[in-house]
Order: C-alpha cells, then sequence, then structure tokens
C-alpha cells in the first residue's frame, strides 16, 4: 500500500472523516449536512461521534464518505484502536483507494497521524493464519492499495509516514510470532527470527544454543528447559547505530521468552493453559524493538537478550525442591516449577549486566498471575527504585497509551525469598503480593543496577481484542519502548 498527503480536493473512493466529541461537534456537523444536502437536526441525532461510531453517507458522486466518532478524548492509543477496528471490521468492504480526511480533525500532529497510521496498517493482523480458507488479503492492503491522508499543509518533512510504517510491519510480525502456536515457535524459532532480521536491518544477532549454554554457565536457564525436547537458546540483539550519539546511555532490554508454559511439575489447570503460548510476550516486545530502534536508526545503542525455552512437563523437569545454579553464582530453591519466567530471566539480567554493562536495564515479561489480578488489563506493573526512570517511562506509558503504573519494591518483601537450603527460593510460598516478590527476586540478579526497571506485563501482551473471540496478541511494549528511547533522544 502507498501512503501520501494529499491536498482536500484528492478523490477516493472512501473518504473517511475522523470526528472528535466536542464543543466543535454541532458546527462540524452543520458545514457536513451543507456539504451531503442533509437535514442538520437529522445528522445531528444520528452521528454523535462516540468512540467508534460509524455513519457512512453517499454521494455527491460514486464516493462513499464515513464519518469516524473518536470520542471526546484524543489520546495517541484511542486513535489507533478506533481505526485499527473501523479498517479491520470493513476489511471485506475496502475499496483499493482510501483517503482520511485530517482536515477537520484540529489535531494532527506526528503523534497523532503516526497513531492513525499504525491503526490502519495494523488491521491487516490475521490471528487465523492456520485456516485452511483464508480469504484474499483486500485491495487495499496489496501493492496497488492506496492511503491518502488529506490535509491542507501538506508537511516537508514526512518521515512520519515511513516511520510509522515501520512500526506497523515490525508490529505485524510480533502479533503473528505471539499468536503463533506453541509448536510453531519453539526456542529456535524466536531465534532464526532475530537472526534473519537482524540480517536484513544491519545489527548484530548471536545465539547461544546448549552446548554454549553449558559452557557459560547458564544453570538456571537450562535448568527450565529440562523438561523440554526443544533446545533452549539465549538470544543477544545487537543494534549499534552508525554515528551514536556519545552522551546518550546503552539500553539493555531482556525479554521473558517462554514459548510455552505448561507449569512444569508444578502443572497448570487446563482451562486456560493454551493461552501460555503468549508466554513470550516480553521476548516480542524486546526483539520488536530492537528491530524497529535498528530501522529507524535510533542514535543510541540498544541491545536486547531473550532467554527462550518451553517449559514442560517430563521425566527429566525440574522438580519443586530442587536446588539450580545461576549464570551469577547463585543457588535457587526451585519452591514452584511455574514460577520460571524470574529462573530464565536471573540469567538474562546476569548476562546483560556482566557482557555489557548497560547503562539503563529494563525487562519485560509475562511473569505473574498477581499482576492481573492487581492492575487487571488496563496497565502493566512497574517496578524500579530509581524515580527518574519511573518518570521517564511513566511518561512514554502516557503518552502512548500502553499504560504502566508503579508499584513498590520495598525490602520488607525481601523475607519472602530467603531459603534454608539454597540462596534464595523462587517463590515465597503465601499467595499475596506475588508481582512485588518475582521483581524482588529478578532485583538480586540485576546486582543493584541504579537503572533497572522491571514491567510486568502479563494482563497486557495477550488480551481480548476486536481480532477474534479468543484472547490475542496486543504487541504492547514495541511503542512504549520506542517512546522512551526517542525521548532520550530528545532530551539529550
Ligand atoms: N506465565 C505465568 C504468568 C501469567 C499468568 C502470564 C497469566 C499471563 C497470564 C508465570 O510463569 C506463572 O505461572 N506465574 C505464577 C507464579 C506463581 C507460581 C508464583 C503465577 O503468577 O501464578
Ligand atoms: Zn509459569
Ligand atoms: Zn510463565
Amino acid at each position: 500500500m502507498k501512503i501520501s498527503f494529499q491536498h482536500p480536493s484528492f478523490t477516493a473512493d472512501t473518504v473517511i472523516v475522523p470526528i472528535l466529541k466536542n464543543d466543535q461537534l454541532a458546527r462540524i456537523t452543520e458545514e457536513l449536512a451543507v456539504r451531503f444536502s442533509l437535514p442538520t437536526d437529522r445528522l445531528s441525532t444520528d452521528f454523535v461521534a462516540d468512540a467508534g461510531q460509524v455513519l457512512p453517507l453517499y454521494g455527491p458522486t460514486s464516493q462513499r464518505t464515513l464519518l469516524l466518532g473518536l470520542g471526546e478524548k484524543g489520546g495517541q492509543i484511542d486513535y489507533l484502536k478506533t481505526f485499527r477496528k473501523l479498517f479491520f471490521e470493513q476489511k471485506a468492504k475496502l475499496t483499493s483507494s482510501v483517503a482520511v480526511d485530517l482536515t477537520i480533525l484540529a489535531d494532527h500532529t506526528p503523534d497523532t497521524i503516526e497513531a492513525i497510521l499504525i491503526g490502519i496498517l495494523t488491521a491487516q493482523n490475521d490471528p487465523g493464519l492456520y485456516k485452511t480458507d483464508r480469504t484474499e488479503t483486500p485491495a487495499f492492503f496489496g501493492p496497488d492499495g492506496q492511503l491518502a491522508l488529506l490535509i491542507n499543509d501538506i508537511p516537508t518533512d514526512q518521515t512520519m509516514l515511513t516511520n510509522a510504517e515501520i512500526m506497523a510491519d515490525t508490529t505485524r510480525q510480533m502479533l503473528d510470532l505471539m499468536n503463533a502456536p506453541g509448536n510453531y515457535k519453539p526456542p529456535v524459532a524466536l531465534a532464526n527470527w532475530a537472526i534473519q532480521s537482524g540480517q536484513q536491518y544491519g545489527y548484530a544477532v548471536r545465539v547461544l544454543y546448549r552446548a554454549e549454554l553449558e559452557a557459560e554457565g547458564l544453570h538456571a536457564l537450562l535448568s527450565v528447559s529440562n523438561g523440554s525436547d526443544q533446545p533452549p537458546a539465549l538470544i543477544i540483539a545487537d543494534y549499534r547505530p552508525a554515528n551514536p550519539a556519545t552522551e546518550l546511555p546503552t539500553v539493555g532490554l531482556v525479554g521473558k521468552g517462554v514459548t510455552f508454559d505448561t507449569g512444569g511439575i508444578s502443572i497448570k489447570p487446563s482451562a486456560s493453559m493454551h493461552y501460555m503460548k503468549s508466554d513470550m510476550g516480553g521476548a516480542a516486545a524486546v526483539l520488536g524493538t530492537v528491530e524497529v530502534a535498528a530501522r529507524l536508526g535510533l542514535p543510541m545503542r540498544v541491545v536486547g537478550i531473550v532467554p527462550a525455552t518451553e517449559n514442560m512437563v517430563d521425566g527429566r523437569s525440574t522438580k519443586p525442591g530442587d536446588v539450580v545454579g545461576s549464570y551469577l553464582g547463585k543457588t535457587i530453591e526451585v519452591i514452584d516449577t511455574d514460577a520460571e519466567g524470574r529462573v530464565i530471566l536471573a540469567d538474562g539480567l546476569g548476562y546483560m549486566i556482566r557482557n555489557f554493562t548497560p547503562d539503563v536495564l529494563i525487562d519485560l515479561a509475562t511473569l505473574t498471575g498477581s499482576v492481573i489480578g492487581t492492575l487487571g488489563y488496563e496497565a502493566a506493573g512497574l517496578f524500579t527504585q530509581n524515580d527518574d526512570l519511573a518518570t521517564q517511562l511513566t511518561t512514554a506509558a502516557n503518552r502512548t497509551g500502553e499504560r504502566l503504573w508503579r508499584l513498590p519494591l520495598w525490602d520488607a518483601y525481601k523475607d519472602d525469598l530467603k531459603s534454608d537450603v539454597a540462596d534464595l527460593k523462587n517463590y515465597s510460598g503465601k499467595p499475596m503480593a506475588g508481582a512485588i516478590t518475582a521483581a524482588k527476586f529478578l532485583e538480586v540478579f540485576t546486582e543493584n543496577h541504579p537503572a533497572w526497571a522491571h514491567l510486568d506485563i502479563a494482563g497486557m501482551a495477550f488480551a481480548d481484542t476486536e481480532f477474534g473471540h479468543q484472547k490475542n496478541a496486543t504487541g504492547y511494549g514495541i511503542r512504549l519502548l520506542i517512546g522512551y528511547l526517542r525521548q532520550l533522544a530528545i532530551l539529550s
């Protein structure tokens, strides 16, 4: 699909007119009523601009106009979701040329335009890739499709168009990876994705397979993979800008890559176990962010590390009570084999700080059911001792709408991880403050890094969306992290 800015006189088969529900609505409705020769009172009764409301209007020629309500507030995520839903639901009816008329929408900053474009482009997402009777891609999304953004003053700098295309393209690949069934994405599939991406976009990717993991002592990661026939991997994606700005920090990102979590010997109930193919949501956010950083040519080094494994049930599985080692040498008593995320992240974090000494260290993981109990599906848990980092990440979260809410990391919670037999245990055994004690466990393996943040994205990575009746991938984390990295580039 080709995307361009065009003057308002441009004609397309379908024109979408996004309209906010604000004090301008009465005036706008009146103007539209004149333009389409409709009675004003009828139009203002039928179109109230609630978020997602769609009113088709026909004429004056064969053109079809869709008035699209945006609701009262105009955050990036609201624009993104409203456009994504419209284009997804209208998929079958989309003409090959579509225009979005931005002239009525006063708020057309680059942020808004990027959000609208990402919404439109990610509407191509299809969780049904494994169906045999798949419908063809609509012409609009194909090479001959055209999307025109109608605007009075065409911006001279059009990088926002390509930037949005990059964000959407990488995000869609991550949605496909997240939605992929466990049997289609063993740990090596994540590694192969990263290797291919690194070659395509010019960043270094190194993968440690079993022999190297053993040689280098990533015992915690290996212990989780014990029960699986699929070999584990540690994926290292290292983007270095061609002309790095020397004052910018190196950012280390670590993502949980459990490609399927049965719980292991502490096996999960079966009702929702199939959703545990999504337990690599942190990995998707990290790999996606490194790819986007490379494609956008961001000015700082970004290193992504993904410990990837399955967590399976087998005669060789790690058992409750087993004591396992770790890359940093600390011993872990595995109380519950379903608390496997923190165990593999121990090695991911340890490997990152020992080998890359990042200035900022952020990990993302679908780590606990507890964070869903706490924040539901509206925000990810943010854990950090660093107030500046908390502010920066929260600013990016508020701006992108990929919400974060800070939870405490007080040492009072540390006692819950004391083990009588090893350096620490992986679960307190108490059904309380689970997201916090998980974060306290990770903290041990950051060796008090001064700028570490942990994001528990269990409720955000996989959720109810317009794409299907079952939960599916959201792509959470990429826009948030790219937003954070862009802020760093601007502030310096
Ligand atoms: N992958 C799960 C967490 C999860 C739950 C993610 C629901 C997404 C949706 C994690 O490995 C896990 O099982 N955590 C346990 C930890 C407990 C045994 C200490 C949990 O949260 O119940
Ligand atoms: Zn688990
Ligand atoms: Zn898990």
